[in-house]
């Protein structure tokens, strides 16, 4: 069951990724957040001629989600056609501040996927003395 929930997550990433801005690095790179109320919130990389500026592809989605309303992430996939990619460091701090255990699934090629959980993946985040109060 989780496994289909993951590939139409990643079927969303995917999609999205059609609308990547990357002309620099023509890397294309797709991201879909699922929240905990169930909405999908989708973001692409958008690069930029001054290159410090380009934003990735996950903290986009994760953007849009808290812009949305959305605070809690459940999950969030990454697709880029080449495959094979996890969230940068600076996007893996972006998503733990919202989820402490979502479920990161990324393309492997067209047809293969795996997950990792963000504590995983970035298992000592910066962190403040004191919790954010909202
Ligand atoms: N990029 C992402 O969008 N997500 C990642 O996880 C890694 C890199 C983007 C940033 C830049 O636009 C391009 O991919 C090449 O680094």
């Amino acid at each position: 069951m989780k496994d289909n929930l993951y590939r139409n997550l990643l079927n969303l990433a995917k999609k999205v990724c059609r609308n990547s801005y990357s002309p620099y690095s023509k890397f294309k790179v797709g991201a879909a957040v699922l929240c905990g109320n169930g909405s999908v919130f989708c973001g692409t990389n958008v690069e930029n001629v001054s290159y410090g500026l380009s934003i990735c592809a996950e903290r986009a989605a994760v953007f849009n989600a808290v812009s949305n309303g959305c605070k809690e992430i459940k999950a969030l996939a990454v697709y880029s056609p080449k495959g094979n990619i996890t969230p940068c460091g600076a996007c893996r701090q972006v998503i733990t501040e919202f989820s402490k255990d979502a479920v990161i699934i990324y393309n492997i090629n067209e047809n293969e996927f795996k997950t990792a959980k963000i504590s995983e993946l970035l298992p000592s985040e910066f962190k403040m003395v004191e919790e954010p109060k909202s």
